[in-house]
């Protein structure tokens, strides 16, 4: 199967032109303008803008909590993210406390095969090290999962010492690997948390105000320490305050080798959306929490000045009824995580592009190109480009729709964003040569996904 995208105006990190695009089977192959190739579809992009798939570095599908799983599987989820244009996504998988980084692995593979419409990888979360598994680092690695996150937060179920963090920084960094931190100091914020459920309170929004900044700021300044002493850079995932961000800007402007995403929820949602009658606020108990309005902006400008170079969705999806609802009587007890992996590119379109924060380019970096250099797939992933996977959007600037749980594609009864008007939508979507989405149908197949071997960082 051949296809010729004509008259669009190519967008990566790096360009803007009008010319046409050529593929065969999975790959572009030609570029340029005025092609006359035959080819088995011709699309005409003339006024549209032909950019690359989005790369969505940070997703939880079908994520064991407790007795509930997140509610989008590898099927829903991935279907919903080729819906909001993103054709790549790299998933967490969470090794247990009673397992090996290769049962965590494998699980997940499990999850993924048959199931996933667009490509995957995967990170580790990595619960525990005992001698005999901290070699599965290096074996992970050879396999292309060339990261690994660990849990400053969450004492008791996934977080881990800073011996431990400095383990796995020292053993990732012998192979080149990435390590992403969850900075939040889990210690600090149990104490908090005892404090305030002593007290009576239990409604949803003391969720956020047990998780104060100085907490995400205080794991961020530990995590950088580490790092600089295991001589590795640092990923520091879901950065949502400026207290966190402001040590981020001061370490890179030393010259310290640190990296971070924000997530769709901290530039659009904020404490506000908490402080709601009733159990509504559940839907918006994400960690780290939402914070006061003012820290959006100071996100946004981080974005703007490469303090963050991505942003990722963290989609945990949990259902409203049912899900949520099992913290009703106790914030603790509501499962942490909100969706959004078909919103990203659309919400930093609008927030970004339309609102005239960010450039088109800038658009394209944070949400494609720097995700797919940063966790070892470009330039196979994050452009447009002789020679790279044929995963494109072809982009309408002008059309517009409203998010709504009513239409949207993942599998939860709620939306983050519900009401929100967004002007720019994907005509098309293509994975690997294949157009996957178009006017608003899915022509995709459960299974056609690939897993994503990776390269390291370095
Ligand atoms: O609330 C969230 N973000 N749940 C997912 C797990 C994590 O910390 O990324
Ligand atoms: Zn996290
Ligand atoms: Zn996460």
């Amino acid at each position: 199967m051949s296809l010729l995208i004509k008259n669009g105006r190519i967008i990566t990190a790096a360009k803007d032109y009008i010319a046409d695009v050529f593929i065969d089977k999975e790959k572009i192959t030609l570029i340029d303008t005025a092609l006359n190739s035959t080819a088995d579809r011709i699309i005409d992009a003339k006024n549209k803008y032909v950019i690359p798939g989005g790369v969505d570095v940070h997703t939880h599908l079908d994520m064991p909590l407790g007795e509930i799983t997140s509610s989008d599987d590898f099927e829903t989820g991935t279907r919903a993210a080729a819906f909001g244009g993103t054709t790549t996504i790299i998933d967490y998988a969470t090794q247990t406390r009673e397992t090996s980084m290769r049962a965590a692995l494998d699980s997940w593979f499990k999850k993924a095969e048959g199931k996933a419409v667009i490509d995957y990888g995967f990170h580790i979360i990595i619960t525990h090290l005992q001698s005999e598994n901290s070699d599965e680092i290096g074996e992970m690695i050879k396999e292309g999962v060339t990261s690994f996150k660990l849990f400053m937060a969450y004492p008791n179920s996934l977080m881990v010492d800073d011996e431990i963090i400095l383990k796995v920084m020292r053993r990732s960094a012998e192979f080149g690997g990435l390590v992403c931190i969850h900075a939040e100091d889990g210690l600090a914020i149990e104490k908090i948390v005892k404090k305030t459920l002593t007290e009576g309170k239990t409604i949803p929004i003391y969720h956020a105000l047990t998780r104060p900044t100085t907490a995400e700021r205080d794991a961020v300044v530990r995590a950088i320490e580490l790092s600089q002493r295991a001589n590795t850079p640092v990923y520091i995932v879901h950065v949502s305050s400026n207290d966190a961000l402001e040590q981020i800007a001061i370490a890179r402007g030393s010259g310290i080798k640190v990296f971070a995403e924000t997530c769709p929820q901290y530039l659009f949602l904020s404490l506000d959306d908490m402080n709601v009658p009733g159990f509504d606020g559940a839907k918006f108990v994400l960690t780290p929490p939402l914070r006061e309005k003012w820290n959006q902006e100071k996100l946004w400008d981080g974005l703007r000045k490469d303090t963050l170079q991505i942003v990722s969705t963290d989609h945990c999806p949990f259902n409203y009824k049912h899900q949520k609802e099992i913290g009703l009587n106790d914030f603790t007890k509501i499962p942490n995580g909100g969706p959004g992996i078909e919103n990203r590119i659309h919400l930093i379109y609008q927030g970004g592009v339309n609102e005239g924060r960010i450039s088109l380019n800038r658009w394209v970096k944070i949400t494609s190109t720097a995700p797919a250099k940063m966790f070892g797939l470009f330039p196979r992933k994050g452009t447009i480009a002789v020679g790279s996977d044929a995963d494109i959007i072809i982009w309408d600037p002008e059309k517009e729709h409203v998010i709504s749980a009513k239409t949207h594609h993942m599998n939860v009864d709620y939306s983050l964003y519900e009401g929100m008007m967004i002007k720019g939508d994907a005509d098309i979507v293509i994975s690997r040569g294949d157009v996957i989405v178009e006017d608003g149908k899915f022509y995709g197949k459960p299974g056609r996904g690939n897993y994503l071997k990776r390269g390291t960082y370095v």
